[in-house]
């Protein structure tokens, strides 16, 4: 199969709304925006044959999407845009989650949408979610692709050495290239969409 589905259009379109919905408060990150949405303007890639598959954490899910159904305009709009193609993501942990702990083993899961393992295969443009159980840290990393989240479901965000602070429904977070980060989910699951630039 080849071309992009509806659903994921309306996904990627959703996506870019969000963003553009707070461009004010994130001038430095808009550059980047730009170029990831002008770069899937091109949807002659094909399809990945992913095998879709749910982890226990998944059980999360609805909680974290009636959160995010309460946010502001437009997360409803993104958050039903992603139900529309969440059956089709290969949830998966992180490569190292073994060795973080039992705790983060068991609850956290991470589905890629654009780019290897997600709905579409390509380079220069990463598009995935994490889901975090109630109560948990997400370790810091780092990465040289810069990266913008956005917040469907609340948590609190840290990055570099500055404190963890609380990100709402509707809310992004601008990781600068290789900027140090972490998430904690607070007493509902964290839901969240990130976006790495991999191109030129
Ligand atoms: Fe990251």
């Amino acid at each position: 199969m080849t071309g992009r589905t509806e659903n994921l259009q309306r996904f990627i379109n959703a996506a870019e709304t969000a963003i553009q919905a707070r461009a004010a408060q994130f001038p430095d990150a808009m550059a980047m925006a730009d170029r990831m949405f002008s770069a899937l303007k091109n949807n002659d890639e094909a399809n990945t044959q992913n095998t879709p598959a749910r982890l226990p954490v998944c059980s999360h899910l609805k909680g974290a999407l009636d959160l995010a159904q309460n946010g502001p305009e437009p997360i409803p709009a993104l958050a039903d845009a992603f139900a529309a193609i969440e059956p089709e993501f290969a949830w998966a942990r992180r490569p190292e989650a073994a060795r973080v702990g039992a705790d983060f083993y068991d609850s956290h899961a991470n589905a890629s949408i654009i780019g290897l393992g997600g709905l579409e295969a390509r380079q220069d443009v990463r598009i995935g979610v994490s889901l975090v159980a109630p109560g948990i840290d997400y370790p810091r990393h780092h990465h040289p692709p810069e990266e913008l989240y956005i917040v469907l479901a609340p948590g609190k965000w840290m990055q570099n050495d500055n404190p963890l602070a609380a990100k709402q429904s509707g809310d992004l977070v601008h990781n600068p290239p290789n900027a140090w980060h972490a998430m904690q989910s607070m007493d509902t699951p964290l839901l969240a969409i990130w976006c790495l630039w991999t191109g030129d």
